[in-house]
């Protein structure tokens, strides 16, 4: 099946930029959120990051100031926002990014299924739920399939593609033909609690987070000092900040529910969702971001 026309439900830390990564590929699409506000700050998203990777190819002399104004028009051209789904009726492929909270995500499901054309894959960029009970709010389960991208989607390359129960054969070799023609490398995985990066990821963060937590470190020492010895590009709460606080714990939460204790939930991170601070969205998390 070759897509389109596609659409994101959800324009929040991920949505905007899956959305740009689908038009820069050449494909039409919706981007959907809850309120005008969440669009336009989607949108605007999408805008931004185009405007970056065609500055850089400027800066690179590989197109022309010219070009770079005509593909930014074109690209954020492609990207229509909404607030409801009457732009659905003739989409190929959705990507869900709403939070990572399993009976917003079947009431979203519920509703893709009664919008969207029958032949339509309804994919979710969840970071550790259950395909099969999303697929199970749908009366097209074999027709729904894991699409996660990574943060930050403009740039990370890698897609898991993930294997609900219902899942048809046709769905998964679609999705990944999917990623391909959006210019990204696919991976698939089974629906395991983490999949396969984040249980990998959050098993080496966890023990961060434990350390942290049991000597009573400086955390943004510790970024520091992992910064510095070049492990990774960024120390893991300045990263935190950016994934959004609220994700990272749901994520955090569910790998501890599923395999033990050797997934540590941070108290910090706990009592800082608790109190609303969830990161750069909304101006503090572990740090400030004024
Ligand atoms: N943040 C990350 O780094 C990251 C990485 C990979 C995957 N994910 C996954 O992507 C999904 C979205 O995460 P996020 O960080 O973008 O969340 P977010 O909180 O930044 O954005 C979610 C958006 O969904 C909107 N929304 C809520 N209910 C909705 C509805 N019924 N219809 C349409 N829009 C609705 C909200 O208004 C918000 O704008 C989650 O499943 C998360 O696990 C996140």
């Amino acid at each position: 099946m070759y897509v389109f026309k596609a659409a994101v439900v959800g324009a929040g830390t991920m949505g905007g930029e899956i959305a740009q990564v689908i038009a820069a590929s050449g494909v039409g699409v919706v981007l959907k959120d809850i309120d005008q506000k969440f669009v336009d700050t989607g949108l605007e998203k999408a805008r931004e990051v185009t405007q970056a990777q065609l500055g850089g190819l400027v800066a690179k002399e590989k197109i022309t100031q010219e070009d770079a104004d005509r593909q930014l028009t074109e690209i954020t051209g492609r990207i229509a926002g909404a607030t409801d789904y009457g732009a659905f009726g003739d989409v190929d492929f959705v990507v869900e990014a709403v939070p990572e909270r399993m009976q917003i995500k079947q009431a979203v499901f519920e509703e893709l299924d009664a919008v969207t054309p029958g032949h339509a894959i309804l994919s979710s960029n969840t970071s550790s739920l259950s395909i099969s009970e999303m697929g199970e709010a749908t009366g097209r389960p074999d027709k729904v399939v894991g699409f996660h991208f990574f943060y930050p989607a403009s740039m990370m390359r890698l897609i898991e593609v993930i294997e609900g129960e219902e899942t048809s054969e046709e769905t998964l070799q679609a999705t990944a033909n999917f990623a391909q023609q959006i210019r990204k490398t696919a991976i698939r995985c089974g629906e395991g609690p983490g999949f396969v990066v984040n249980r990998i990821l959050n098993s080496a963060v966890s023990e961060i987070w434990k350390v942290t937590h049991e000597e009573g470190l400086d955390v943004k020492e510790v970024d520091k000092v992992i910064q510095e010895s070049k492990a990774a590009p960024m120390g893991p709460f300045f990263l935190t900040d950016l994934l959004g606080l609220d994700t990272v714990l749901h994520v955090a939460e569910h790998l501890n529910d599923s395999y033990g204790d050797r997934f540590f939930v941070s108290p910090a991170m706990k009592d800082l969702v608790a109190a609303g601070n969830l990161g750069q969205k909304t101006g503090k998390g572990f740090y400030d971001h004024g």
